[in-house]
Order: C-alpha cells, then sequence, then structure tokens
C-alpha cells in the first residue's frame, strides 16, 4: 500500500515518485494550493495539492476532514526556502499529490483534536472514552514507545544475565499482597470461584523449587483498592526471582538492571550503587518508608528535650507512648505565616489530612531568642533551648513545627507537611534538567505491622518474607520473637515513589508456618490456602529471593507523566472502569445461572 513512512522521506528522497498512507492531520486553502499534512506513526509531512494536477484530485482534497485516512502518491520535492519547517524532520520537503484515495473517511464528529499542532489539553474522561484517538496524539505515542522501550531494556538485561521468561496463570487462588482479590466463578465447579492474582509470588517461588533458578515474567497484577494516581487495579509488574543468592546480590543485580534501563532510555550513567536506608531511619528521618531525598528537610525526635516542659499537647504524648518531632523549615520564619499554620491554613490543612490535630510551631528569630506562640511559649528555659536548636539544626530564619501523638500519625502528618512544603518552597529539583534521580533502597523492613482494627498481626510486605536469622534465634525462640522481627525485605524508592519491592524468602516449611500462624491463621487455613506451598518447601525448596518492579510507575517516571494511566494504553479511571468498553457491565441471567451465581452477598445470619 505505501512505498514510504510519512515521517521517513527526506531529501534524498527529492523527484522520486513514492505513495504513503496515513490520517489528514490538518488542511489548509492558501489561495488555490491546498496543503494537507500526513500524519502516519513515522511522522507527518506536507503535501502540496495544486489544481494543475488535474480537477478531481483538487476536488477530492477540498473534502477532506481532519483524520480521514488517506493514500497519496507523489513525487517528493524541495520546499522554498521561505517554506521550511525545521520543527519537522520532514520540513525541507514536500509531496506533490498526484493521486489521493480515501481509504475511510471520518463520519462522525471528533470529540477532541488530534493534530501534533494542537497543544489544547483534553478532559481525561473524553481520553478515556476515545482512547483509540488519544493514542494517535503524540504524548501517548511517545509514552507507549517509551514503555516498549523499557521493557526491551530489562528483558535483553535479564536475558544476558540467563534469566528465562515464564508465564503463570491469571486463574488462580488468592496471593495475598494486601488488597482485596478479584474473583471469577467457575462453571465447571459450581459454587467455586477463582481469583486473580495481586502477584505471581507463590508461582515465582514455586518455579525456585521447581529449579529454574533465573525467573522474570512482565506480570498483569489484579488488586481491587483504593485508587490513586501511581494505581491502577490492573497493573504491570517486572517480576523476577532467583536461587541461591544473597540480598547484597540480587540489590547489586537489579541496580544494574536498572541503570541499564536508564542508560537505554535516557542515555544516562546512574550512579552505583543506590544508597541504602534502613525502614527504621527512614521512618526516624522522613517518616515514611518512602522518602523523596532530592530535599533535606528531615524530621528529628525531640520527645527528650519536651516531655517536661509542662505543655500538656507534648508530654500527654508522649506518656501515652507517642512522641513529639519536629520539622525544621528553612528560612520558614520569613515564608510560612501564623494563618498558615493555625486552623484553616493550607500547612495546618495537610497535617490534619494526615490525622494530626494540629500543628505547634517556634519561629527562630536570633541565635538566643526562640519565639513561640501559645502553651509552649514561657515553658521552655534556656537549656532546653539550646538543645532544641542543636538537634533541629534550626538557624536563625528558620520555622520549626512540631508534632506530637501516636507517632505512626506524626510520621504520616509530618511527612505530608514536608512534601507539601517542598513543592510550595521549590525544592524539588527538576529531575530531568539536573539529572536528579535519587534511587533509594530502604531495607531491613518489619516482619509485621498490627493492625488494630483486626487486633492481628499482618504482614507488612507479605507472608513469605524471610526474617532475619539475628532476629528470631534458634527454632524454640521463634514464637516469642518472630512480632519483633526484621524482614530481609528490601523496597526501591524513586524521588519519592516506591518503584519496587521484593525480599529473600522462607524455604523452610516450620518456620512458614510459625508466620502463617503469627498473622492469624489457623493451620486448618493454613492447611487449605497454602497447603501447597509447604508440601513444596518440604521437597528441597533452594534458598531463593526476588523482587518485583512496577513497571507503569517506572514508565510514568521516565516519561514525566504524572499519573500511570498515560503509560497504559488502555487504563481504568478512577472508579476502576473502562470509559471505553464500559466494563465492569451486568451480566445476562443466563450466564449467571451458568455460573451459578445467584447473589452477590447473602447476610450471615
Ligand atoms: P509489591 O506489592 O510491593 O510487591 O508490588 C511491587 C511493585 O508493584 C507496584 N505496584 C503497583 N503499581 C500500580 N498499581 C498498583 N495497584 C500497584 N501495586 C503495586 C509498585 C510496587 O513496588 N510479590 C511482591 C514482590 C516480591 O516480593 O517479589 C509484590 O507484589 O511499584
Amino acid at each position: 500500500m505505501r512505498s514510504n513512512g510519512c515521517g521517513e522521506l527526506r531529501t534524498k528522497h527529492i523527484d522520486s515518485l513514492i505513495q504513503i498512507c496515513g490520517w489528514v492531520d490538518r488542511c489548509r486553502d492558501h489561495g488555490g494550493v491546498i496543503f494537507i499534512d500526513l500524519r502516519d506513526w513515522s511522522g507527518t509531512i506536507q503535501i502540496t495539492v495544486d489544481p494543475d494536477q488535474g480537477k478531481d484530485l483538487f476536488s477530492t482534497a477540498e473534502t477532506l476532514r481532519n483524520e480521514t485516512v488517506l493514500q497519496v502518491t507523489g513525487t517528493v520535492r524541495s520546499r522554498p526556502p521561505e517554506a521550511i519547517n525545521e520543527k519537522l524532520n520532514t520540513g525541507e520537503i514536500e509531496v506533490l499529490a498526484n493521486g489521493l484515495k480515501i481509504l475511510n473517511p471520518v463520519k462522525g464528529n471528533l470529540p477532541f483534536t488530534v493534530s501534533i499542532h494542537d497543544e489544547e489539553p483534553v478532559r481525561e474522561d473524553l481520553r478515556l472514552k476515545h482512547r483509540y484517538l488519544d493514542l494517535r496524539r503524540e504524548r501517548m505515542n511517545k509514552n507507549l514507545r517509551l514503555r516498549h522501550t523499557t521493557i526491551q531494556a530489562a528483558r535483553h538485561f535479564l536475558e544476558s544475565e540467563g534469566f528465562i521468561e515464564v508465564e503463570t496463570p491469571i486463574l488462580t487462588r488468592s496471593t495475598p499482597e494486601g488488597a482485596r482479590d478479584y474473583l471469577v466463578p467457575s462453571r465447571v465447579c459450581g459454587g467455586e470461584w477463582f481469583a486473580l492474582p495481586q502477584s505471581p509470588q507463590l508461582f515465582k517461588q514455586l518455579l525456585m523449587v521447581g529449579g529454574l533458578e533465573r525467573y522474570y515474567q512482565i506480570a498483569r497484577c489484579f488488586r481491587d483498592e483504593d485508587l490513586r494516581s501511581d494505581r491502577q487495579p490492573e497493573f504491570t509488574q517486572l517480576d523476577i526471582e532467583m536461587s541461591f543468592m544473597t540480598q547484597e546480590e540480587i540489590l547489586e543485580l537489579n541496580e544494574k538492571l536498572i541503570a541499564a534501563i536508564w542508560k537505554r532510555v535516557k542515555k544516562i550513567d546512574l550512579k552505583l550503587p543506590f544508597p541504602r536506608l534502613t525502614w527504621d531511619e527512614a521512618m526516624y528521618r522522613f517518616g515514611t518508608d518512602r522518602p523523596d531525598t532530592r530535599y533535606a528537610m528531615e524530621l528529628t525526635d525531640v520527645s527528650e528535650i519536651v516531655k517536661d516542659v509542662g505543655f500538656k499537647v507534648f508530654s500527654g504524648a508522649i506518656a501515652s507512648g507517642g512522641s513529639v518531632k519536629c520539622l525544621t523549615v528553612k528560612n520558614g520564619n520569613n515564608t510560612i505565616s501564623n494563618v498558615r499554620i493555625k486552623p484553616g491554613g493550607d500547612v495546618f490543612n495537610e497535617a490534619q489530612k494526615a490525622g494530626a490535630g494540629g500543628l505547634a510551631f517556634i519561629r527562630v528569630r536570633s541565635e538566643d531568642e526562640i519565639d513561640t506562640i501559645g502553651a509552649i511559649k514561657d515553658n521552655l528555659n534556656n537549656d532546653q533551648k539550646t538543645k532544641l536548636l542543636k538537634q533541629t539544626r534550626a538557624e536563625p530564619g528558620d520555622l520549626i513545627l512540631f508534632g506530637a501523638g501516636q507517632t505512626d500519625i506524626v510520621n504520616r502528618a509530618l511527612d505530608r507537611v514536608r512534601q507539601f512544603l517542598a513543592k510550595q518552597l521549590n525544592l524539588v529539583p527538576n529531575t530531568e534538567e539536573n539529572e536528579n534521580w535519587n534511587f533509594l533502597w530502604v531495607i531491613d523492613f518489619p516482619m509485621f505491622e498490627f493492625n488494630a482494627e483486626e487486633k492481628r498481626l499482618e504482614a507488612l510486605h507479605h507472608p513469605f518474607c524471610a526474617p532475619h536469622p539475628g532476629d528470631i534465634g534458634e527454632q524454640h525462640q521463634w514464637k516469642g520473637k518472630l512480632p519483633q522481627a526484621h524482614a530481609q525485605a528490601y523496597d526501591l524508592v524513586l524521588n519519592g515513589l516506591e518503584i519496587g519491592g521484593g525480599s529473600l524468602r522462607i524455604h523452610n516449611p516450620d518456620l512458614q508456618k510459625e508466620v502463617l500462624k503469627a498473622v492469624g491463621l489457623s493451620s486448618k487455613e493454613t492447611q487449605e490456602q497454602f497447603g501447597f506451598l509447604l508440601d513444596a518447601l518440604e521437597m528441597g525448596a533452594p534458598p531463593h529471593g526476588g523482587l518485583a518492579f512496577g513497571l507503569d510507575r517506572i514508565v510514568m517516571l521516565l516519561s514525566g507523566e504524572n499519573s500511570i494511566r498515560d503509560t497504559i494504553a488502555f487504563p481504568k479511571n478512577q472508579q476502576a472502569r473502562c470509559l471505553m468498553t464500559e466494563a465492569p457491565g451486568s451480566a445476562s441471567n443466563h450466564q449467571l445461572k451458568e455460573l451459578h451465581v445467584s447473589s452477590t452477598w447473602i447476610e450471615p445470619e
């Protein structure tokens, strides 16, 4: 159908007779001559339709609407110097048409403009409803190519390291990663359900037991959870598992993988190894396990200094096992007014959204003059002031914000305020300009966190992570020591976003049983849900470990987008719907009968 791609044509093609196909990007009538910009996958070229080339040809050109699918035959010629378009790769030439064939006209009204010349933002719901048109636009087209290059670079690296790709089932049992499952009713086994995998976790472990040693997969995962700009119900992991590797070896290999991707996509040499921070230190210094380390503004715990200052909010928090932590805002004395920190102010609101009651604050005016407000005002003695300034590293001109209460809420609130102020105060460097890609391994996660609602321990990652042997002691001590143990688990954080996570796995069946017991499973439940895993662990499971990267998130960061929806061809919206196909939809009575589904929920008696 065509001799060339539109965007491939160059001056070397001048005088060649060519045939090209594409979409009409736009048409302009310039006093008797019609210019068509024809666009395909390879780029855009200007077509000139001259009435001298034939009446029919010209009248066809006059009827063309944008996005018509067109085949053009013609001769390549150079443009006059004043008409050269330096923005286009084909800007020095044009095609003088001698034949136009409409391959498919546009019948309906276009909901938005596709043209490469149009930079108007389009509402996301419209883009998602007519995704096929949106994909034709430059932005999505570019993002999907970048996604492909990312996957290609990963495959290339992993295969050169001896990994093979293995597909794991989509119709499976629940694989616990902390979200709700998507369930699929079985027609053949009436009344029973498959779950879609939240990750290939157990299958990749079983591949290791199966002796495959080095596995990867571009794996689709399904999680029914609340959506955000970096979360989709259906997303893709670059999933990896290895046998006979230490944690150190796994981290090193994965750093090289990331470096290979960045080299290929961004042409950047990342500095290896990436810095590491233990989970405890990350929580202490940043209040979060995925700190954005592109800027400082760290937190510090001042509970010891302020516990006796006679300020009830502080002493109450500490007495009930919580803490008082500070965030020092450089030059904040001038940039942040009291109104913003007090109830109703934007800084206050951020803290409140994270569950805090408010923020106490101190303004540092000069070396020895700490201006305080409210109840802290008269309570700090000189010694406490000095200690406070030293610990918070506050200097004249700075503002110190205090969070007091349950430590997890204080951390959450100050983390949120830290991120908010960093944006407000322009502390976040521009990644593209500065090559400021701040990778960070957060390591040594706790094995469990306490679910206060259900009054039980929950696995922080998943219940297959191996504890640090030093933390759990001998087998007879496991039970007592497990709840406080740290896991040999790690997350990779990039500019404040978790882009991957993994761990060494438990390969001892007795320890696996103990961990499942610790998260509240009875031995019957353990057998029912994970009997196959325990059986496998008893039949010569090698020491193994791995991790999974969030591919959509990596592509989002590489492409400079703010949402993973812009890195996925057909994403769901915030309500987990596909606006184009209108899925999910209803099922016919006939289907429901076949699937033995009569009601979605039966209230327990
Ligand atoms: P985890 O649950 O941390 O680990 O997931 C790994 C990575 O996947 C990405 N991610 C998501 N991306 C988009 N939408 C979502 N809803 C979503 N949820 C997670 C994140 C995350 O870091 N089986 C383990 C890995 C392992 O232990 O090997 C797992 O799934 O970038």
